[in-house]
């Protein structure tokens, strides 16, 4: 005759084994009866005009109001991407073939600003390098139509963006260098912007 099958729970030494205590099914329903009322009164429910009109914290922090530097900085960014991006990228990295790269450029982050600021204002043709290629396109004056300050904005902008740390152009200074070179024929590469005094 075979021996009665030993009962599931029970161990190999006869004892029972542990089942989990009442009280933990206890305290786990109480913790989510706890979650439950919490959920109630501090979610809305997922009511959109509890959670609009924003819809991530990038979103907020752009509607922030901001002065001084912060808000030229942003202003500089804003222009960027409506003007620069299409060719130079939002990452400044530049385009294969259509533009050269902005971050880390050993023009853009000279201690002077005085050959940079030129660029957009009067257009850039012919050879220039950057970080070691050699780029010969062509660049219209695509900051000409900006006002002194949203030139100065996006020129701080690039100067300070991606890694770039130099310092903030002023609408002070753009103004200066605008007299300075009303006329001018687009600057003519590399020599075109060494010729320009630093
Ligand atoms: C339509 C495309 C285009 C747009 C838009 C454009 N650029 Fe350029 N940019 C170029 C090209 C192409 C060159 C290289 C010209 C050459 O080879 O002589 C260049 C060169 C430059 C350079 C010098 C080279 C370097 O990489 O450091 C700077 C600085 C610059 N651009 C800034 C700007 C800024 C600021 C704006 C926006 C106001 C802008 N560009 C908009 C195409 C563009």
């Amino acid at each position: 005759m075979s021996e009665p099958v030993k009962e599931s729970l029970e161990t190999s030494d006869g004892q029972k084994g542990s089942t989990a205590p009442a009280w933990i099914f206890a305290l786990t329903l109480l913790f989510l009866f706890a979650g439950g009322v919490y959920f109630d009164h501090r979610s809305g429910w997922f009511d959109p005009q509890v959670y609009a009109p924003y819809h991530s914290s990038d979103e907020l922090e752009a509607y922030q109001p901001k002065s001084g530097a912060a808000a030229m900085f942003a202003e500089g960014k804003k222009q960027y991407g409506m003007i620069c991006a299409a060719c130079h990228g939002d990452d400044g990295l530049g385009k294969p073939g259509q533009a050269p790269p902005l971050a880390g450029s050993e023009w853009v982050t000279t201690s002077s600003f005085k050959r940079v600021e030129e660029i957009p204002q009067l257009g850039l043709t012919g050879e220039v390098h950057v970080g070691g290629q050699a780029w010969s396109l062509q660049m219209a004056p695509m900051g000409a139509a900006l006002s002194d300050s949203d030139l100065a904005a996006v020129l701080t902008y690039i100067r300070g963006s991606w890694g770039n740390k130099a310092s903030a152009v002023s609408d002070t200074d753009v103004k200066a260098m605008r007299s300075l070179v009303a006329g001018h024929a687009p600057i003519s590469g590399e020599s075109g912007l060494n010729a320009i005094k630093e």
